[in-house]
């Protein structure tokens, strides 16, 4: 034991145990009693700045003398994000798709957020990444992300088709064909050579398809003589969209409807310019001609 320690200097509290067992009154060292002086000091101070004591079982709470909740600290971090989206948005505002399109540095910003308003909007039918969702009868919503575009790949049109929809249109030809006209076309048709039959002009197929089959974008009508099929393309499959069409009123028809997003009210027009943008950027957008 140290000096210090010494009986002959410290007093004790006057126990003793087993005749030379004593209890020495040593005081703690200066450090430590300073440490716990500023710790209780800081706990006042602490809980009175900030929000601490609740006061009743409702929820009501004392606030604290420094005013600090963290919704207050959530809008402040909020209010750095807004600033620097505002800038962008203030310029998107006035601007067309194409023009957006070709400022690589709005083109990032309007991808970023795009991607959340597709998932929100658009995946629900087209799939995540416009990969496209199919049912039983083929695609139910046609795949975004190819070059293949029943109703032309540009800016322009890809903005057209999200404000206003589309809905293409193919008559019904079951009383106009006869059983054998239909397994005709549809072969032909199976084939990638509508034109290969002189059925597909004299029965009006041209009137919609083109006279070359590969069909026409202002009405968006497929393209008969490439691989990419809308709809079953099984034999049976090409025949049911012949004979019942595509939203042609007829009870066994096909269905394709685009909804219109600027009708719906759902969007505003940054937003739908954004996502215009963004499905043009999933790679199969094309050069306006
Ligand atoms: C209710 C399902 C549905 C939703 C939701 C939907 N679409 Fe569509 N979309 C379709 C269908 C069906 C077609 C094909 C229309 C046709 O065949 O005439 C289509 C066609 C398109 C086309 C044209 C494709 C082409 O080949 O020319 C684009 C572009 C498109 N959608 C983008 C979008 C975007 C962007 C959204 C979200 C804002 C969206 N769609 C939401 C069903 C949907
Ligand atoms: C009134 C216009 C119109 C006429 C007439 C028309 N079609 Fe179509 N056809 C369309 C449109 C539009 C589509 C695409 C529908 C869609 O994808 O939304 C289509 C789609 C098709 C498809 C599906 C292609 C695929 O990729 O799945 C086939 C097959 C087809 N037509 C064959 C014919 C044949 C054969 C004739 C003549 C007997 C004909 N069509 C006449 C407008 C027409």
């Amino acid at each position: 034991m140290s000096d210090k320690h010494n009986a002959g200097d410290v007093p004790t509290t006057g126990h003793v145990w087993d005749d030379d067992l004593g209890d020495f009154i040593n005081q703690p060292p200066k450090w430590w009693m300073l440490g716990l002086t500023v710790s209780a000091i800081w706990v006042v101070v602490y809980w009175l700045w900030y929000p601490s004591i609740p006061l009743s079982t409702t929820g009501s709470f004392f606030k604290g003398i420094g005013g600090w909740t963290a919704i207050a600290e959530m809008e402040a971090d909020k209010s750095v994000v807004d600033e620097v989206r505002g800038k962008y948005e203030a310029k998107l505002k006035d601007m067309t798709p194409a023009a957006i399109l070709a400022d690589s540095e709005l083109t990032e910003y309007v991808t970023r957020s795009g991607k959340v308003l597709f998932g929100d909007n658009c995946a629900a039918c087209h799939g995540t990444n416009g990969v496209g969702t199919h049912d039983k009868e083929g695609l139910f919503a046609p795949i975004l992300n190819d070059d293949d575009w029943l109703y032309g790949g540009t800016i322009d049109t890809i903005h057209e088709t999200i404000v206003g929809g589309r809905q293409g249109m193919m008559l019904a030809h079951k009383d106009m064909l006869s059983e054998a006209e239909i397994d005709t076309l549809a072969n032909a048709v199976a084939a990638g050579k509508p034109t290969s039959t002189p059925l597909f002009a004299e029965k009006g197929c041209t009137g919609c398809h083109g006279d070359d089959g590969k069909g026409m974008q202002a009405m968006g009508s497929a393209n008969l003589t490439d691989s990419v099929w809308r709809f079953d393309s099984s034999i049976e499959g090409i025949k049911k969209t012949i004979k019942y069409g595509v939203n042609s009123g007829d009870p066994q028809t096909r269905v394709a409807v685009m909804p219109s997003f600027k009708a719906a009210g759902k969007l505003s027009d940054a937003q739908i310019k954004k996502l215009a943008v963004y499905v043009y950027k999933f790679g199969g957008g094309r050069a306006a001609n």
